[in-house]
């Protein structure tokens, strides 16, 4: 009998020989108490997160929180059904319509996840015969949707619009045409020249859909995204969203114009064959969201403390991923997995949390620490991780 899991030897073997040099799993840590968006408890310290997407802050928020106690109160812990069916509430609808108004669009469709919603749409709009022109950059969920829908999948060289405009050139006349873009990809932390790409695309005939997931709350004059900041949100034919990074709790959604958009509700199968969101999942999503629209402050904060601690880490010497700061994504690029795992170690051994991301997540190879800025970060916080950063970096020999 062949053995399915042979296929993953050569990763087991990696991993085993990662963890033999007595370095902490990077990819195994427990958070034992959660004290605030910005600090948890980790081995028994505490320790300052620096590898959450709460950018905005929200999952302590007490309205949030109350918002979501009500709920489980009223509702419920569970719908225990699809929305088609048992399991569209009222706080599924008044969300839907908190979506509305925080992007000013005709139409909101939730989904149990960020995922789902790309799964789910992507799949649903772009079907056999269709052609998808996508940024070989793409997350997974919208690789998997691709897959999922069966069109013909044609990737283009990370943000280089001329090789997306050559590859729409090259689709037969009257095929269906999705191009799908990110505003912030996530790796690395940088964004799409989306009114280059935007106008690119419909030039040429295309539909055109953004995941919005880093940006959503921050980016952006109302934190719509980098369409809104970039002036191009009213061409782009889909946004993807999601709950669980600036709205700081679960699910996925999408915001459209186009007038046919609600038949989706009875096509699409990542919608229809699963469990709807929980009543208090909502209820927090609805209250967050509504508190984003006035998040000015906020996202200004989340600016300050981006610039300050790209240019600091800058300064001490480190590689990043972009020259200036263009997200609350900061990604330390790491000369190998080895470095990468003991700054990682160093820097948690300092008291501070950030993710160790490695292929296939990662693009041209690289082994990133990735560190996402939140709104709650105090200055003296950002001051006190830079200095771990510069201990930890000399410790190692990477700066
Ligand atoms: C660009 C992008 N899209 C979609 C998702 C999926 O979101 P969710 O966590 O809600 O499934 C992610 C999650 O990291 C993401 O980075």
């Amino acid at each position: 009998m062949a053995d399915l899991f042979s296929k993953f030897d050569g990763l087991i073997a990696q991993r085993e020989g990662l963890l033999a040099t007595g370095v902490t799993d990077p990819f195994s840590l427990v958070m034992e108490r959660v004290l605030s968006p910005t600090v948890a408890v980790c081995n028994g310290h505490e320790t300052i997160l620096l590898g959450t997407y709460n950018y905005m802050g929200m999952t302590f928020d007490p309205d949030v929180i109350e918002a979501g106690k009500q709920a489980l109160e009223d509702f419920g812990s569970g719908t225990t059904g699809s929305r088609v069916l048992n399991g569209t509430y009222a706080g599924h609808r008044a969300v839907e319509t908190a979506l509305k108004d925080f992007y000013a669009m005709d139409h909101a469709m939730v989904f149990s996840t960020g995922y789902q919603a790309n799964l789910g749409i992507i799949s649903t709009v772009a079907g056999k015969g269709d052609y998808i022109v996508l940024d070989i950059d793409s997350h997974a969920s919208i690789w998997d949707g691709c897959k999922l829908g069966d069109a013909e999948v044609v990737p283009f060289k990370h943000n280089d619009i001329s090789a997306m405009d050559k590859r729409l050139g090259r689709i037969p006349e009257g095929a269906g045409k999705l191009v799908i873009l990110e505003g912030v990809y996530s790796m690395l932390g940088d964004i799409a020249p989306l009114k280059e790409m935007v106008a690119v695309a419909k030039g040429h005939g295309a539909m055109v859909l953004v995941d919005e997931a880093h940006s959503m709350g921050f980016i952006g004059p109302n934190g719509r995204g980098v369409a809104e900041e970039q002036g191009v949100l009213d061409q782009v034919d889909f946004v993807i969203g999601t709950f669980s990074k600036s709205v700081g709790t679960v699910g996925g959604f999408c915001v459209s114009n186009h007038p046919k958009f609600e038949i989706l509700r009875l096509v699409c199968r990542p919608y229809v064959f699963t469990a709807s969101l929980p009543p208090s999942v909502v209820a927090t999503a609805a209250t967050s969201i509504r508190k984003l629209m006035d998040g000015n402050n906020k996202r200004a904060h989340l600016w300050e403390n981006s610039r300050t601690l790209h240019g600091a880490l800058k300064g001490l010497g480190f590689q990043l991923g972009t020259d200036h700061p263009q997200s609350a994504i900061i990604s330390v690029i790491m000369p190998d997995l080895e470095r990468g795992a003991a700054m990682w170690e160093a820097l948690l051994h300092e008291g501070l949390y950030v993710n160790l991301a490695r292929p296939p997540a990662t693009p041209a190879g690289m082994t990133l620490l990735r560190c996402s800025l939140c709104a709650e970060h105090t200055a003296e916080q950002v001051q006190t991780i830079i200095g771990m950063f510069d201990r930890a970096g000399r410790a190692i020999g990477i700066i």
